[in-house]
């Protein structure tokens, strides 16, 4: 862990998001009658915390569980065990009313800026709709706290009237984090957040996230199957492989020292700027197997070079082997 991140914990007493030991299967029902046939194990036990003005960038392969964990977090679907702590509060089982107040410190941010912006409404009137809706502002306030959050984000106020299909896939995104940050919320989980936008788009809008960041001490849990993404905006990375966090670290020895075979195949897949540098052209074998009925032992297991005969039947727990670096491999 960063020493900056480090003394910022010492000093902020509870973190803003801490998660143990968090599950979510999702039940799967076959024929006509819907009969019970087992399970999706989508996140299967994944502890993480996430500081004042940090961000953990959750990766992996795509169906691993990562989108999952964040609507669990969000409590937007029911965990199916473990424990969500929202700056020292455990959140796991309020009931709506009571989730109230902390559903306003923590706020989501999704992929597709084009689906998820109501195209009836206008610009504004999207902004404004958290803050009309938990009664913070009314009639002239509000357009002014709107036009505020517009600047903030980089827009023009007198863009506020305008309907989705006007703005860029970038300014739509920023309408986005502009109704994300309408409530001042503590913690923001991006799905995503860049990924359907233009390569020289993300920049932008990564960069108005840290700038944001550093402005409200934001934390964010920041989803993404690309590495170079999360090397951009995160502290510390979680990587996730079928439902479990196989290596948690900070960026730096993550991306120059990773322990786990699946971390080291997954870099190996990163396309580096230099065109003499030569990567194999698909490094990781196979796909993924199903989290319906994820392999015994290791689930890696069955894509890992180094697998033995232990890998087939234990699974190994996420264990600190350096300071500040937890791996789940029984050879490290
Ligand atoms: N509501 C649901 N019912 C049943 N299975 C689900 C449900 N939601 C997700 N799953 C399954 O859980 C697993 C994890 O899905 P999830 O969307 O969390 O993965 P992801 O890592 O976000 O993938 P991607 O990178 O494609 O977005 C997948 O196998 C998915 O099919
Ligand atoms: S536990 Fe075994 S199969 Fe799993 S990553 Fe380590 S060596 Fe590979
Ligand atoms: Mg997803």
């Amino acid at each position: 862990m960063p020493e900056a991140v480090a003394a910022r914990e010492r000093a902020a007493g509870p973190p803003v998001l801490d998660v143990r030991d968090l599950k979510k299967h999702f039940p799967v029902r076959k024929g006509l009658l819907q009969r019970a046939a087992g399970n999706v194990f989508a996140v299967d036990g994944v502890s993480f915390r996430i500081e004042t003005g940090e961000t953990l960038g959750l990766v992996g392969e795509s169906g691993c569980g990562k989108s999952t964990v964040g609507r669990t977090v969000l409590r937007l679907i029911e965990p199916t065990a473990g424990a969500i702590a929202l700056g020292g509060t455990d959140i796991t089982r309020l009931d709506k009313t009571q989730l109230r107040p902390y559903r306003r410190q923590m706020q989501i941010i999704f992929q597709d800026p084009f689906s998820s912006l109501d195209p009836r409404m206008s610009a504004g009137d999207i902004v404004a709709e958290p803050l009309w809706v938990h009664g913070l502002a009314r009639g002239a306030a509000l357009r002014k706290a709107v036009a505020e959050l517009f600047e903030r984000v980089g827009l023009r106020k007198a863009q506020m009237d305008n309907y989705p299909h006007q703005f860029s896939g970038g300014q739509r995104q920023r309408i986005g984090i502009a109704r994300a940050l309408a409530l001042q919320p503590r913690l923001i989980v991006g799905d995503e957040p860049v990924s359907a936008l233009d390569v020289s788009i993300q920049a932008q809008v990564l960069n108005l996230m840290l700038d944001l960041q550093r402005e409200m001490e934001l934390s964010y849990l920041f989803i993404s199957h690309n590495l170079a993404v999360v090397e951009h905006i995160a502290h510390r990375i979680a990587v996730m492989y079928l439902g479990r966090i196989v290596e948690y670290t900070d960026k730096r020895t993550l991306f120059t020292r990773p322990q786990h075979p699946y971390t080291e195949q997954l870099l190996l897949a990163v396309p580096v700027p230099d065109p003499r540098v030569k990567r194999p052209k698909r490094v990781l074998q196979g796909d993924v197997p199903s989290p319906i009925n994820p392999p015994p032992g290791c689930h890696f297991h069955t894509r890992c070079p180094y697998a033995g005969d232990r890998c087939r039947v234990e699974a190994p727990t996420l264990r600190e082997v350096r300071p500040g670096q937890s791996v789940a491999c029984h050879l490290r």
